[in-house]
């Protein structure tokens, strides 16, 4: 089995380690544009020594950023200005990825540090969020989404080809599209959030057609040799979680045949109700039992933090990747902090030049 720090190579990508930086939101895009925060944030990550950089949930569409202040991708200027945050990354080792979202009925939301819950409607900066049924997720995301028509479904589709074009020409090489969290894609798939009585609500096939239709269009302009990845929830901690993980393993299988490469394991968060069972690598169990039922490989997050705990997650095969949030933020240079208490020889070696070779030389 390989270790943390062995290669990872899916179509014709190699990561130079295990360790991926999971997306996490800025929020600090003005619309939609990526500016010097997300340059030197993301250039900071690579040069870290992780294997692969996702860039956090850019928006297809306006309407799909869950802030005022989140990325997107709808625009060539967009485009244009995400090139030299791509080009660094990869200058520093990294593969450079991007997770393309839309927020569905989460979207139009307040950044956490202002309250996390969503804008009010009397805000010049809210919109109306729209979701495949005219049901609010509630708590603080209270506002009730416009039900989508299929007119809705085929653009927002039309929205994930078009971002997942400009996402290839900016010179991304890993896709991952946020069918998770709650937001527009997952939300369809939740019999909770969508009870539709058309083609797209009802069983399990009609709540995953959004899902496979949308994977399946991404596919037709992603190119062939680069991995298309998804992250998604496999489970709702909503006491169903033995229907959740029948379902979604079912929903996986199509997404695999219609051209699923890899899959972030991750949680629906559907409902405000669901009782999760935090703690740590809480999640690696489920994303190697979705491993062995899909033949999908897998990552996962959500309190991996520890370097011996991510080897040991990669050496028992239980996972292919591990993918780190907030421990990458805590220490941008945690490749080097896992390297030295896995006893790896030459551990700054993780890091460039300028940095590891004193770190090697005097520690
Ligand atoms: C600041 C922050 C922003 C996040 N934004 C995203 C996001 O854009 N897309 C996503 O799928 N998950 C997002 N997440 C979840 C992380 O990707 C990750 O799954 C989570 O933090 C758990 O991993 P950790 O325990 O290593 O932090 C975010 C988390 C944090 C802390």
């Amino acid at each position: 089995m390989p270790t943390l720090f062995d290669p990872y190579s899916l179509k014709d990508v190699t990561l130079r380690n295990r360790i991926t930086v999971a997306p996490m939101c800025q929020y600090m895009a003005q619309d939609g544009l990526p500016n010097d925060w997300h340059h030197v944030h993301y250039a900071g990550l690579a040069r870290g020594g992780s294997g692969l950089v996702v860039v956090e949930a850019t928006g297809v569409s306006p309407e799909g950023r869950i802030t005022p202040n989140c990325l997107g991708l709808w625009n060539d200027e967009q485009a244009a200005a995400f090139a030299p945050i791509v080009e660094s990354i990869r200058k520093a080792g990294a593969v450079p990825g991007i997770q393309l979202a839309h927020a569905g009925r989460k979207a139009s939301a307040n950044v956490p540090w202002e309250g996390d819950d969503h804008l009010p409607e009397s805000d010049p900066r809210s919109w109306q969020p729209i979701g495949p049924s005219a049901i609010p997720f509630g708590a603080n995301l209270p506002r009730t989404p416009t039900e989508m028509t299929l007119e809705d479904i085929a653009r927002v589709k039309t929205d994930f080809v078009k971002a997942a074009e400009r996402a290839r020409d900016a010179g991304f090489q890993w896709l991952m599209l946020h069918f998770a969290h709650g937001y527009l894609a997952q939300s369809f798939f939740s019999p909770d959030a969508n009870k539709r009585s058309d083609q797209y609500g009802g069983s399990v096939e009609n709540r995953g057609r959004f899902l496979v239709e949308t994977l399946a269009a991404v596919r037709e302009v992603w190119p062939e040799n680069l991995p298309l990845t998804i992250r998604f929830g496999v489970i709702e901690f909503n006491g169903h979680d033995e229907e959740n993980l029948r379902d979604s393993v079912s929903l996986l299988k199509k997404l695999k045949d219609s051209g699923l490469d890899f899959l972030d394991v991750s949680i629906g968060f559907c409902t405000p109700e669901a009782k999760i069972p935090w703690g740590p690598a809480f999640i690696a169990p489920y994303a190697h039992q979705i491993k062995q039922e899909t033949g999908l490989p897998v990552s996962t997050s959500w309190y991996i933090s520890e370097g011996r705990q991510a080897d040991a997650l990669i050496r028992t095969g239980t996972l292919d990747t591990v993918s780190l949030g907030r421990p990458l933020l805590a220490d941008p240079h945690w490749p080097y902090t896992a390297a030295r208490a896995v006893h790896k020889k030459q551990p700054a070696d993780v890091l460039p030049p300028p940095y590891g070779w004193w770190l090697n030389r005097y520690q």
